[in-house]
């Protein structure tokens, strides 16, 4: 049998029973170090050119990390050829570090120098593996061998630096695959890695412990780290960094956890590009932090342009539901969710903390428009149309005509694929409840004194006069509805009828008037024992309150012709 779980083993997690770091929170950013121009890089089928390399920095720096791993010079020639660029051309600010990656061997380590070289503050990160699989079926060495790579390749990175004294150096070590090493010799490498660099306050070193294949929960990932961070020497004078990957799709937790466990430092991918499931997000790790009230350190405002970025440079497109920048991430199908933010929204005022139901965050702040978090499909309920034509049209329904119109929605998205664009939604309510056939108002004006005049044309008969109506009674509405009814012959009575001003949030134009409209007006008229709907936004309360009433009359007449 193929899929056998048999073939695997437990993974042993280190006993440790005096743990802390259940009991922490992370109240600030921990630093931020991006690898997506060496280990996003990587990992891609087409690795980027120089261009894409660049494109990649500026975003990098856009978005305000301070300390950005921009490849593995001694291993590949675009990359050498990129951080030459990026040095020669000035492109790296003042207080942004660079970071290059190369294994602890004299010639890589003198190419990685040359690619450095000129920089005004650099960081040169040696690694090699320290697990059991790695020592015994890769490399074929006892723990004291690989002990003594580390040991040399930190002797070189510290001997060649001083062959450029014009750059700010900083050294990392990575044993890799730490996850899956015991922590014992783990913490023994590093140390011998320390005691050559002499970390002190002007040469910090980096101790970066990665999550190189993600192989426990996160709570292993973070007693591991806790271990190193309560154990190693020079601990004022380094910086504990992580580094995980998501083969369990939990990298971002691990980083958190690590966090709390005493890391210092994150390194990390935008969007989480990286080798197999990818390197730990540094987008969804900075918004964990933002949503928590917490400066995640970073700016990322215009949460599209990274998007557009990254998939510009390494071909990979984001998942819908990517945490926090997927495009369906903010969006709401399910009618009662729609509702609760709906009314939500409503009452949320702009200066007040953050309290939409559904919503961890206000989709702004990423750039994103309320347009995109509700939209209608057959799983919506009133309160989604609601929202849209209130934010699209400034159409303030109320409950009564929602209640009215939500079944002409559920009919229609019932045999539409996919969710209903706004227009649509607008279409459709005007078709429903606004209607300038048969009757069509022409003229209009009211008088306390001498009440109603106004004028109507048939559109049906267009050789037919058009109707003159001279009313007086309480208010030019009953007076309209007393004309009309003669007119009609209906028995016409007002059931419900709202107005409001239309605030010009919408972008939309009141499509009878052709001009901005100033009132919106909603009623619902017993005809007979018909319930009629209208609507209408005009420049003027009474003008759109007359076509919407002669609306209504509209569907009823439609209704009786067709009967
Ligand atoms: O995942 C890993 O272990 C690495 C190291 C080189 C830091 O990318
Ligand atoms: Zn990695």
């Amino acid at each position: 049998m193929a899929f056998n779980h048999q073939k695997y083993q437990p993974f042993h997690p280190i006993q440790k029973t005096d743990r802390q770091w259940p009991n922490k929170q992370i109240t600030q950013a921990p630093k931020w170090c991006a690898v997506d121009l060496r280990d996003g890089n990587q990992a891609l089928m087409e690795p980027m050119n120089v261009d894409q390399k660049v494109a990649l920095f500026q975003l990098l720096v856009k978005c305000g990390f301070k300390e950005i791993e921009v490849g593995f010079p001694a291993a590949s020639q675009p990359d050498f050829d990129f951080v030459r660029k990026i040095i020669d051309e000035n492109m790296i600010p003042h207080d942004v570090s660079i970071q290059a990656l190369t294994q602890a061997r004299e010639p890589l380590i003198e190419k990685t120098f040359d690619a450095l070289n000129g920089a005004k503050k650099a960081v040169v990160h040696v690694y090699n593996s320290t697990s059991p699989v790695q020592r015994d079926q890769v490399f074929g060495l006892d723990k004291a061998g690989i002990k003594a790579i580390a040991v040399a390749g930190a002797t070189m990175v510290k001997k060649i630096s001083h062959k450029y004294p014009e750059t700010q150096w900083n050294f990392e070590y990575s044993p890799e695959s730490f996850s899956a090493t015991e922590p014992e010799f783990a913490l023994d490498v590093c140390n011998a890695v320390l005691d050559v660099w002499q970390p002190n306050p002007s040469q910090r070193a980096i101790i970066n412990l990665p999550a190189t294949v993600e192989c426990t929960t996160p709570n292993v990932f973070a007693d591991q780290v806790e271990f190193i961070h309560e154990r190693i020497r020079y601990r004022e004078w380094i910086d504990i960094s992580v580094h995980t990957h998501n083969d369990r799709g939990c990298a971002v937790a691990a980083a958190e956890l690590a966090v709390m466990a005493g890391a210092d430092r994150v390194e990390g991918t935008l969007l989480g590009n990286g080798e197999r499931t990818g390197n730990m997000d540094i987008v969804i790790m900075a918004m964990n932090l933002y949503t928590q009230g917490i400066n995640p350190e970073l700016y990322l405002a215009d949460m599209d342009e990274i998007i557009r970025t990254v998939k510009e440079c390494t071909h990979i497109p984001i998942h819908p539901r990517h945490p926090w920048a997927g495009e369906l991430v903010f969006t709401a199908f399910s009618g009662s969710h729609q509702d609760a933010i709906n009314k939500c929204l409503q009452q949320q005022e702009i200066t007040a903390p953050w309290q939409v139901a559904y919503l961890p965050i206000d989709p702004k702040d990423l750039g994103r428009s309320y347009q995109e978090i509700i939209r209608i499909n057959s799983q919506s309920g009133k309160g989604g149309a609601a929202f849209i034509l209130q934010n699209e049209y400034g159409i303030q329904m109320p409950r009564w005509l929602q209640l009215a119109f939500s079944p002409v929605v559920q009919k229609v998205t019932e045999h539409h694929q996919g969710a209903l664009s706004p227009e649509t939604i607008h279409e459709l309510f005007l078709s429903s409840f606004s209607s300038d056939a048969p009757w069509a108002l022409e003229h209009y004006n009211w008088d306390d004194q001498k009440g109603l005049t106004a004028t109507v044309s048939s559109q049906s008969s267009p050789n037919e006069q058009p109707y003159e109506l001279n009313e007086k009674s309480d208010g030019p509405l009953h007076a309209f509805v007393s004309a009309m009814s003669k007119k009609t012959g209906f028995d016409i009575e007002i059931q419900d009828y709202e107005e409001h001003a239309v605030q010009h949030a919408s972008q939309h134009e009141s499509h009878q008037t052709g001009s901005k409209a100033q009132a919106a007006t909603y009623i619902n008229l017993k005809i007979g024992d018909v319930n009629a709907y209208g609507t209408a936004m005009a420049a003027d309360t009474l003008g759109a309150a007359l076509q919407a009433c002669l609306s209504a009359i509209n569907y009823a007449a439609t209704l009786k012709q067709s009967t």
